[in-house]
């Protein structure tokens, strides 16, 4: 136990001392719902307290040039992205959030915390198509967060994948709205079972990162219903977050951060939502977005720095005085915060659960492990581990370790990163935190290990000439393309940078058993894939990255990983060749339209009949599976039942997906279900999908419901949205339900 975190123990003790003791609303208060607590300490308050907790105060950050800002009492030592001061004398604890994802993270906050497990990244766990191993997850980092003190996880990245240059995918889960809402929600869950709350984010449509806070994003409203908003609605019913986090974009010309239409009318309104909307960091230009659902204003310092003022302090009060601002909303921005605390218990944490970091290491591994995607194989793998083969590896920093996303996201591992390099860029405050951070799992050690009898030799790639010389002296070659993606940049192309295309056609052209691993987090255009005999998809794997690429190279471990997201062919296929606003200097007022509304991803690629280089849920297994027996019933849903075998010869595990392929009122393409399911040699398993109705309707924007129409349904059963194995039909009956 470092001294930081035993330094967090003993004001962990403290504030429950505090919080048993919490007096004159205590014994009666206890023993209420979330609604009535809120409700009768709310009532307690003075106004300064209520103005203290609708907003949070980010820590030092010289990073970004963030000082530590006097309002932060000197004793608090567990600083991070947004701290709320304790209401003492009603035992209200202090507000103190954490990014999340992928672990807790530490750009500079806490200069003597040696760091958090390095969790893959989303994109991985999206891969799994597994939401126990979400959850798994999500636990782990909910009790990493407790031990720090941290009582709100900004976790639950929810935006699908529109754009495969959107440098933040890799922190989202898929381009599928049920498939991410699965997902996020089990994250979700496993944070909150520790008592920890967690946000869902960037509410909604946050899917470019070019020109983020200037972006305006345009999208029909039905097809927004169908496709993003119906991510959050899932995962908001699934998992119940405490708290939303809103996105920086406009959305149809209004900021995110304040819209009525978003916050009031569907996710409090139609939704019924009764956590609090939080807003990103540097969100929030007026206090008006108080009247329109925002509930709290986030790293306030942010707002200064982006927008030249506070928000939720002098002016939101100034109107308040003034009449403009009433007091029931600010009581209720105040009572959806306090419910939330009580919802998830953070005012009654007693000490911090046992973290046992060596376990959070192995759920950091076999996330990796079922997530990493086996795109091509023309035999090259498994590698034999029996022969004396002459392995050259090639590129990727594959001697340091793995590669992982920038930006907010970034876990610091402990014990530190294996290197890092500053690569910067002019993208406002975040171009200075753009670097290549390398988490020390080096799958050259680890394929050492597994492979003792090979000779392994190393290259840098560092010109295409030398890694040649390499190549043709190896039996195989392994060579690793790496890319930096992050927040507030999106990358222009599909290319790899630093000349690593170029490097991996090299190698392939003179060695025809080449194998390339990819740890990129978005896909890439791979001019060489013909070349390549082997290809694989490892995203940003996380601290025990090398390890589960050496694992699965060798076969130690069947992949099992399915692509979340699909690789086009190239951009010219994409809804949006060009990419709005990227020729453009950082705070350009930037229009971005998702025409493709709805039709998102696969959804896209099926209604233009375009033929992707690998489709969404693709991925290749060292067995073989086979489908029979697809029975679908209709009527208010489709329930469909259908039995998998694993037909070859080694244990593994299979992703069967249900598509709706056909309806009555259109031909449109909608994973509908899937499940991950493990099988011995020989071994089938009947599966059953029940479809969320949702799924299978439209977005009626005049009834402000869902509508199924009446008639007949096709479904396929498949391997990838490209790939159908069976096919059958439903009939439904037409209704208007939920909303
Ligand atoms: C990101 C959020 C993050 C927040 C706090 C912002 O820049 O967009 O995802 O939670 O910072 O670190």
């Amino acid at each position: 136990m470092t001294e930081f975190i035993r330094r967090q123990l003993g004001t962990l003790m403290a504030s429950a001392a505090i919080t048993s003791g919490i007096g004159g609303n205590g014994a009666a208060a206890q023993d209420a719902s979330p609604d009535e607590r809120a409700e009768e300490v709310e009532r307690q308050l003075t106004d300064n307290e209520r103005f203290s907790l609708i907003i949070s105060l980010i820590g030092a950050i010289p990073l970004i040039g963030v000082p530590r800002d006097r309002r932060i009492p000197e004793d608090v030592t567990n600083m991070s992205a947004g701290y709320t001061p304790a209401i003492p004398r009603l035992g209200i604890p202090a507000l103190q959030s954490s990014d999340a994802s992928m672990g807790i993270t530490n750009p500079g906050y806490r200069p003597d915390d040696n760091g958090a497990t390095a969790f893959p990244a989303s994109i991985v766990v999206g891969s799994s198509f597994n939401p126990a191993l979400a959850r798994d997850g999500g636990a782990a980092i909910g009790r990493e967060a407790r031990m720090r003190g941290f009582n709100i996880m900004l976790a639950g990245g929810v935006n699908i994948t529109r754009d495969p240059r959107n440098g933040r995918n890799f922190e989202y889960y898929s381009e599928d709205p049920f498939h991410s809402a699965v997902l996020a929600a089990e994250a979700v869950n496993g944070i909150q079972g520790e008592g920890v709350i967690s946000t869902l984010k960037h509410h909604t449509l946050n899917c470019n990162e070019t020109n983020r806070h200037w972006l305006d994003a345009i999208i029909d409203l039905a097809a927004h219903r169908e496709s993003d908003l119906l991510a959050f609605q899932i995962a908001v019913e699934r998992s119940q977050p405490g708290a939303i986090m809103s996105g920086y974009n406009k959305i149809n010309g209004e900021y995110a951060s304040g819209s009525s239409y978003l916050l009031n009318e569907v996710l409090k309104g139609a939704w019924g939502y009764k956590g609090y909307v939080m807003s990103d960091w540097g969100a929030v230009q007026k206090w008006e977005y108080a009247l329109n659902g925002l509930d709290q204003e986030s790293g306030i310092q942010m707002d200064v720095k982006q927008w030249g003022a506070e928000a939720f302090t002098d002016r939101l009060r100034m109107a308040y005085a003034e009449g403009k601002f009433p007091k029931d909303r600010l009581s209720d921005m105040v009572q959806r915060i306090l419910r939330s605390a009580y919802a998830m218990g953070i005012d009654k944490w007693g000490p911090a659960p046992a973290v046992d970091m060596a376990k959070h290491s192995e759920i950091a591994l076999e996330a990796a492990r079922q997530g990493i995607v086996l795109l091509k194989n023309d035999g090259a793998l498994p590698l034999a581990t029996d022969k004396p083969l002459k392995i050259g590896i090639v590129g990727g920093y594959a001697q340091g370790g793995v590669p992982t996303g920038t930006g907010s996201g970034a876990v610091l591992p402990a014990g530190g990163y294996a290197g890092s390099v500053n690569i910067g860029g002019a993208h406002g405050a975040m171009g200075a935190a753009r670097n290549l951070y390398l988490l020390p799992s080096s799958p050259v050690a680890e394929l050492k290990k597994l492979l003792p009898q090979a000779q392994i030799e190393f290259d840098g790639g560092y010109t295409p000439a030398e890694s040649a010389l390499l190549a043709r002296r190896s039996d195989v070659v392994i060579a690793f393309g790496i890319r930096v993606e992050g927040e507030a940049f999106d990358l222009p192309d599909l290319s790899l940078p630093w000349g690593q295309d170029a490097v991996i056609e090299a190698v392939a052209s003179v060695n025809p058993n080449t194998i390339v691993v990819l740890e990129t987090g978005n896909p890439v255009s791979m001019p060489w894939r013909n070349k390549a005999k082997a290809i694989m998809q490892a995203w940003y794997p996380g601290q025990s990255g090398g390890q589960a690429i050496a694992e699965v190279l060798t076969g130690k471990v069947n992949p099992s990983g399915r692509l979340p997201i699909t690789f086009p062919e190239n951009l010219a296929q994409t809804p949006r060749p060009e990419l709005p606003g990227i020729e453009t200097p950082w705070g350009t007022p930037t229009t971005i339209r998702y025409d493709e509304g709805a039709e998102v991803g696969y959804r896209w690629y099926a209604q233009k009949n375009e033929r992707t280089m690998y489709a969404f849920g693709h991925g290749l297994s060292y067995t073989s599976f086979s489908y029979s027996d697809l029975k679908v019933g209709g009527g208010k849903t489709i329930a469909a039942t259908f039995t998998v075998t694993n037909t070859g010869s080694r244990e593994g595990a299979d992703v069967p997906q249900l598509y709706l392929t056909d309806a009555p009122d259109g031909r449109r393409m909608r994973l509908i279900g899937f499940e991950r399911i493990a099988l011995k040699p020989g071994e089938s398993r009947v599966v059953s999908i029940s479809t969320d109705p949702r799924l299978l309707a439209r977005f009626d924007g005049a009834a402000r419901q869902w509508r199924i129409a009446d008639g007949t349904h096709r479904v396929m059963l498949g391997k990838s949205a490209q790939d159908s194995v069976l096919t059958a039909e439903a009939t439904l009956d037409g209704r208007l339900f939920g909303g």
